[in-house]
C-alpha cells in the first residue's frame, strides 16, 4: 500500500521480482537512517543508458584500438621453421623466413608493432649472441626492415635468452653483477638500433640501465631510436610459459634479486620515477592484469604512454580456460584488453594482439 501522507521527500517503488510485486516507499526518514546516503532512485535509473547496444556505445568510456596492440614473437635460427609453443596455443619459434610471413598479416591487421625475443644457435657466458652484429634478432630485423619499413619493430633487450645459465646478466659469485651487465645491455641496444630496431626495451631490471643504453644510443647517433623500459617488471610465475618459448629459464635460483617483489607498489612507483629520470620514453608495468593498480597509479603519476606486457602466463591462463570450454574466447579475450586499457596502459603488448586486431578490425 503506497502511503499518502509520506513527505514528498519520499518515492514510491513498485518492484517486480519472480512474478510477485512489492509495493513501498522510500523516506526521507529513512534516508537519514541510512547515514544521509542519497538514494536518489527512481530518477536515476543507471539501466537506461544500457537498454540497447547502440546507447551502449555510445557511452563507453574505453576503446580499444589495434594501433595500441604490440604483438610478441619469437624468432629462431634455421629455415622454414614454425615450431609451435605448446604452453602457448597459436604462438611459434619461427625462422626468419617464416618471421617475415607472419608480420605480412601483422601488418595488414593494423597492429602498432611487434616485439622481438631471439632463439639463439648457442648460448655461452658472455650472452655474446644478444650484442652479435649478426646475431639472431639483428639478422631478423634487417629482413624485416626491408621487407616493411613502415612496421614498427620493438626489441627486447636482455640477456637470459643468451646465457648458458639462463640468467639475465653476468654472474659473479652466484649473483647477476649489475654494472658489467649494463655493457653488454648498451652494446645490444646500439647493434638492434644499427639494424633497424625503432624502439628497444630493456627487460632486465639492472639499475642505471636506461642511462646506460640512452648515452650509448646517442653516442652512436641513434638519438631517433626510443625506450620503452620494463621499468615496474616483477619476479612473476607468468612468466612460466615464456621461458619454454624463449628457452630463458635460470639453470639455477631465481630473479628475485632483480625482478620486485610482487608485495611493493610504492617501490614500483619509485623504479618507475628512476627510469623516467634515465630517460625512459615509455614506461612498462609488467605483468598487466595482476597489476592493474600500478598501471592506474603510472598513468596518473608520469607524463609518457604507459605500456602494460599481458605476459604469456596471462594468455596461457585464459587459453587453457577456453579449450576446456570453461570460458567464452572473444570475450574474454576483449575483457581482459580492456581491463588493461581502462586501467591507464595505452600500449597493450599481447600475445592476442592478431586475434583482438581481427575482431576489432
Ligand atoms: C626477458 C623477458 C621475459 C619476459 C619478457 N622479457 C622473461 C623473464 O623475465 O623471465 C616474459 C614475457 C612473458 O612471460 O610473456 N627477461
Amino acid at each position: 500500500m503506497l502511503d499518502s501522507a509520506a513527505p514528498a521527500t519520499s518515492w514510491p517503488y513498485k518492484l517486480h521480482l519472480r512474478g510477485q510485486s512489492f509495493i513501498g516507499q522510500t523516506t526521507l526518514g529513512a534516508k537519514q537512517r541510512y547515514n544521509r546516503i542519497q538514494m536518489p532512485f527512481p530518477v536515476h535509473r543507471k539501466r537506461r543508458l544500457r537498454v540497447s547496444e547502440p546507447m551502449r556505445r555510445l557511452v563507453r568510456e574505453s576503446h580499444l584500438d589495434p594501433a595500441q596492440f604490440i604483438l610478441p614473437l619469437f624468432v629462431c635460427p634455421g629455415e622454414g621453421i614454425r615450431k609451435p609453443i605448446g604452453s602457448m596455443p597459436g604462438n611459434f619459434q619461427l625462422s626468419i623466413d617464416e618471421l617475415v610471413k607472419e608480420c605480412e598479416g601483422a601488418q595488414a591487421l593494423g597492429i602498432g608493432g611487434i616485439i622481438l625475443f631471439g632463439i639463439p644457435d648457442v648460448k655461452d657466458d658472455a650472452a655474446s649472441g644478444a650484442y652479435a652484429e649478426d646475431g639472431i634478432v639483428q639478422r631478423a630485423l634487417r629482413a624485416l626492415k626491408s621487407a616493411y619499413p613502415k612496421l614498427l619493430l620493438i626489441t627486447d633487450v636482455c640477456n637470459c635468452e643468451y646465457t648458458s645459465h639462463g640468467h639475465c646478466g653476468k654472474v659473479i659469485d652466484q649473483d647477476v653483477d649489475n654494472d658489467s651487465t649494463l655493457e653488454w645491455l648498451a652494446a645490444s641496444s646500439v647493434s638492434h638500433a644499427r639494424a633497424g630496431a625503432d624502439i628497444v626495451a630493456p627487460s632486465d631490471m639492472m639499475d642505471g640501465r636506461v642511462a646506460a643504453i640512452r648515452a650509448a644510443l646517442d653516442k652512436n647517433g641513434f638519438q631517433k631510436t626510443a625506450i620503452l623500459a620494463y621499468a615496474a617488471k616483477f619476479a612473476s610465475a607468468f612468466y612460466g610459459p615464456f621461458r619454454e618459448a624463449a628457452e630463458s629459464a635460470p639453470q639455477f635460483g631465481d630473479r628475485r634479486t632483480y625482478q620486485m617483489d610482487p608485495a611493493n607498489g610504492r617501490e614500483a612507483m619509485h623504479e618507475m620515477e628512476l627510469d623516467f629520470e634515465e630517460g625512459a620514453d615509455m614506461l612498462m608495468v609488467k605483468p598487466a592484469m595482476p597489476y592493474l593498480d600500478l598501471i592506474r597509479q603510472a598513468h596518473d603519476r608520469f607524463p609518457v604512454p604507459i605500456a602494460a606486457y599481458q605476459v604469456s602466463g596471462e594468455f596461457s591462463m585464459l587459453m587453457a580456460a577456453v579449450e576446456r570450454g570453461w570460458l567464452e574466447y572473444e570475450r574474454a579475450m576483449i575483457e581482459s584488453l580492456t581491463s588493461i586499457h581502462r586501467a591507464g596502459a595505452g600500449i597493450i603488448l599481447t600475445y592476442f594482439a592478431r586475434d583482438a586486431a581481427r575482431l576489432l578490425g
